[in-house]
């Protein structure tokens, strides 16, 4: 690792959203097992989102009705209902080929469904008509996602891996662009990190410089598809509670993952899928609750 790089704000280091390299972080679950997968039981200090203490409010900000997705003659998606609502964390679960991933795809365009009606934030994507119609753009500002791969550009800095888009997508200055990617950047503990490129971040790092971009686009829902499964297994922790932070702020999520004790602690819905359909879903305690064999027998499995 090279020397500190320069501060790009000369602001301090403050971290108001996650610190996952500073013991005294306010977010951190202290029983977080060093490097591991967050804890099980709910700490102490579990701080309940919005959607946690008073439910469904409103209209849902994404709503899936009899989604089909075919690839030639294979269907990988047999009719998927899916309502997730404003600060709601949604749960994938199932087994590899479900089609978890499309699912996600799906939500932003980067699958077109083949039949269904897929609306996000009020606007019609799909073959439906319930809504007006939007447009792929729209729904791309509207959507961020993270993939298990981070995709960070290696030729630019953290810094400019977030502020790029924000130039791009939401035409902002120079200036203005990286002024609001240090402010993201220090909200995911990396402000430090700025002036670095890729290759001198660890895959940990990289991941939280992902989440930064896409939150700097100021999303109206977050999708994260297994972006812990590429990592080291000690670097799964801290890109868990930096997710967990971002959970905690009252983003809409929707997580494919395969870390249980995760799960169990943001999962709003936690839907089990297999063979393209939704074999069971539930709220807190599905973990625990859930009856059907093949839902049971993959928690088994994974835990
Ligand atoms: N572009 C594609 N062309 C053809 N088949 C595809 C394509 N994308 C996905 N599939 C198939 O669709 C099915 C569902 O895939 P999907 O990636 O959604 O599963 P998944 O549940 O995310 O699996 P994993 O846990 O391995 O990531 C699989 O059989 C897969 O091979
Ligand atoms: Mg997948």
């Amino acid at each position: 690792m090279t020397g500190t790089p320069p501060h790009p704000t000369g602001q301090p280091d403050v971290d108001a959203f996650a610190k996952p390299e500073t013991p005294d972080t306010e977010v951190t679950p202290e029983a977080a097992p060093a490097g591991g997968a967050i804890a099980v039981e709910r700490p102490a200090h579990h701080t309940p989102s919005a959607f946690e203490k008073n439910g469904p409010t409103g209209d849902p900000v994404v709503k899936l009705a009899g989604i089909r997705k075919s690839f030639g003659d294979l269907e990988v998606l047999k009719g998927i209902d899916l309502n997730i609502y404003q600060g709601e964390h949604v749960v994938l679960i199932g087994p590899s080929g479900s089609g978890k991933s499309t699912v996600l795809r799906t939500i932003n365009l980067l699958e077109k469904p083949t039949s269904g009606s897929l609306v996000v934030d009020g606007h019609e994507y799909g073959a439906g008509s319930t809504a007006p119609r939007g447009n792929s753009l729209q729904l791309r500002r509207t959507v961020g996602m993270v993939f298990q791969q981070f995709n960070l550009f290696p030729h630019l800095t953290a810094l400019d891996n977030v502020a790029l888009p924000l130039r791009s997508v939401r035409g902002l200055s120079r200036r203005d662009a990286e002024a609001r990617a240090a402010e993201e950047l220090r909200r995911v503990g990396l402000l430090i990190r700025a002036g670095h490129y890729p290759s001198q971040l660890s895959g940990g790092q990289q991941q939280r410089v992902a989440i930064a971009r896409a939150l700097a686009l100021d999303p109206k829902v977050m999708l994260f598809d297994e972006p812990t499964s590429a990592l080291d297994p000690e670097l799964v922790g801290e890109v868990l509670r930096t997710m967990q932070a971002v959970a905690e702020s009252g983003m809409t999520m929707v997580v494919v993952t395969h870390e249980i004790g995760f799960a169990r602690e943001v999962g709003d819905l936690n839907v089990f899928m297999e063979d393209g359909v939704v074999v069971e879903s539930g709220g807190r305690g599905f973990y625990e609750n859930c009856t059907s064999p093949r839902a049971i027998e993959f928690i088994k499995a994974v835990k």
